[in-house]
């Protein structure tokens, strides 16, 4: 990962990064543009005419590089239009767009428009993400790729203020933890499947402290989740060579009690082929990203863990290979979940509801939980609604749902509430079952939702979490945003524990 420092001293690396904004009032066609330099003087005389040559527009994703004057090259990193406080997420994305536009650079100082410490940590994140790159799997053609940019130092006369080093820290552990989620969004399920997920995890937590960070992990095989009747999570995996596994990761603050207890779960899918409802083979590539939701609440525990935030957290991930076999279940076949909800399945494509319903009653045994967030690549319906940007809150309780709505925001995410109306429950009424696995098929991510509000006690705060389109990015890249995993919802989820720890 890239380095990161923060300075307000002299700028020492060759390379330094602005930002360009535009006023509304345009001349002759031409952008009117302002630099945006933070707190180093620049020569708005010399560069604006420079910049107009250029074609500079100072939107967003716009980056311009030209010979600096005391640095050898200047970098504009568009900022959109021209205000006086520029928000968080602005910043979070120009300060990515410039960190990848300068993969093969070895150093480069950033001095971008921060006014409050938010800002200082929203442009580091945004460094820090911006600059992922995924480059496990390439032999041959390494040697034509550009590595990412090595290391960065973060301008501002905030350098010194207090809660700067803190929020420097914080950037780097949500940097790395949503290079994890991408990471294992990115392998594909023929390195990733429930066991090796459930391993990289377990070596992970032992590599950062395990129980002395307060983290444990546990894992049911799928004999365990048989004889134990998870029979959501088992009916999904029974179709696979690879087998099913849940895996569970606790975290208790060490020392300290904790404010709140909160159980995230997360789909785990680690390839979707639709199982006997075949998917058709255009795109069902991006089934590999079936399991962003296990993905982000796992990096998002651990991230926890290590902020050291005083909040219980209890994390699961039912994990599953949807595929087709001689043993694959069948359209009709009854199955019977954690709990003794029987199910009619009679789409074996809607498979994350099942894998998640058993989750979420094993998490609700915790009698102490204030809240379930459950985080899921769960309904196409949630992309038609929503498009490949916007993720989707649906829940039980709207003041949580305002509360996470609001820090989700904060945090850069794109979440929109969406609604449970009930009168799509009785689609999902089965003839011979207490339930079926799909029902009405207009508003499919609310009768999805509606699915899983059956497996939660109606008391304990919940919300469902429908990141479908946004948890992978097949298009272009832009902002902080790669092509592919992109960590939809671990920051999100990461702000709804620190929010805990200060109320
Ligand atoms: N994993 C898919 C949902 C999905 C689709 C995620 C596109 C990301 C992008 C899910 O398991 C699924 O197949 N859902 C079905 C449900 C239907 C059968 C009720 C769907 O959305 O078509
Ligand atoms: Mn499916
Ligand atoms: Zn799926």
């Amino acid at each position: 990962m890239t380095t990161l420092a923060l300075s307000d001293g002299i700028i020492k690396d060759e390379i330094l990064v602005v930002a360009l904004a535009h006023k509304k009032s345009m001349r002759d066609g031409k952008a009117n543009l302002v630099i945006e330099s933070g707190d180093i003087a620049l020569d708005p005389k010399k560069l604006l005419p420079i910049l107009a040559d250029l074609g500079a527009t100072g939107k967003f994703d716009e980056v311009i590089k030209i010979p600096g004057i005391t640095t050898r090259l200047l970098v504009f990193t568009g900022i959109g239009e021209h205000k006086t406080v520029i928000n968080d997420e602005v910043l979070r994305r120009a300060a990515g767009a410039a960190a990848r536009a300068l993969s093969g650079s070895s150093s480069a100082t950033f001095s971008l428009p921060a006014k409050k410490i938010s800002s200082l940590e929203a442009i580091a994140e945004g460094i820090l993400l911006g600059s992922y790159l995924f480059n496990k799997f390439r032999v041959d053609s390494m040697s034509q790729r550009q590595p990412s940019l090595k290391s960065v130092t973060v301008h501002s006369n905030l350098a010194s203020a207090s809660g700067a080093k803190e929020a420097i820290k914080r950037a780097v552990i949500i940097g790395e933890y949503t290079a994890l989620t991408r990471d294992l969004i990115n392998t594909p399920p023929s390195h990733l499947n429930p066991d090796s997920f459930c391993k990289e995890i377990t070596q992970l937590v032992k590599k950062v402290g395990g129980s002395a960070a307060g983290l444990k992990v546990s894992v049911l095989t799928q004999a365990q989740l048989k004889s134990k009747g998870y029979g959501g999570i088992t009916a999904v995996g029974q179709g696979s060579a690879n087998p099913p596994r849940l895996l569970q990761i606790t975290y208790r603050p060490v020392k300290v009690k904790a404010k709140k207890t909160y159980a995230y779960v997360g789909k785990g899918i680690t390839f979707d082929s639709g199982g006997l409802a075949l998917k058709p083979a255009a795109g069902m590539e991006a089934m590999k990203s079936d399991m962003s939701g296990a993905a982000a609440v796992c990096a998002a525990t651990i991230a926890i863990a290590m902020m050291k935030l005083p909040v219980a957290i209890d994390c699961y991930a039912p994990l599953a290979e949807n595929m087709i076999s001689d043993n694959a279940t069948r359209p009709s076949d009854i199955i019977t979940m954690y709990g003794g909800k029987t199910i009619e399945v009679l789409n074996p494509d809607a498979e994350g509801r099942l894998v998640l319903g058993d989750a979420l009653v094993k998490a609700q045994e915790n009698k102490d939980l204030d809240a379930i967030v459950d985080v899921a690549t769960l309904t196409g319906a949630q992309v038609v609604a929503l498009g490949t940007r916007t993720a989707a809150i649906m829940t039980n309780n709207e003041e949580f749902s305002n509360h996470f709505f609001a820090i989700s925001r904060a945090a850069g995410e794109a979440f929109w509430p969406m609604p449970l109306p009930i009168e799509l429950r009785a689609s999902l009424d089965s003839p011979v079952a207490d339930m079926a696995n799909i029902g009405e098929r207009m508003g499919g991510m609310l009768v999805a939702g509606l699915f899983l509000k059956e497996f939660i006690s109606p008391e304990l705060p919940w919300l469902h979490l429908d990141i479908a389109g946004p948890a992978y990015n097949e298009g272009e890249p832009y902002g902080y945003t790669p092509v592919g995993g992109t960590g939809m919802a671990l920051r999100s989820l990461v702000a709804l524990a620190q929010s805990a720890a200060i109320s």
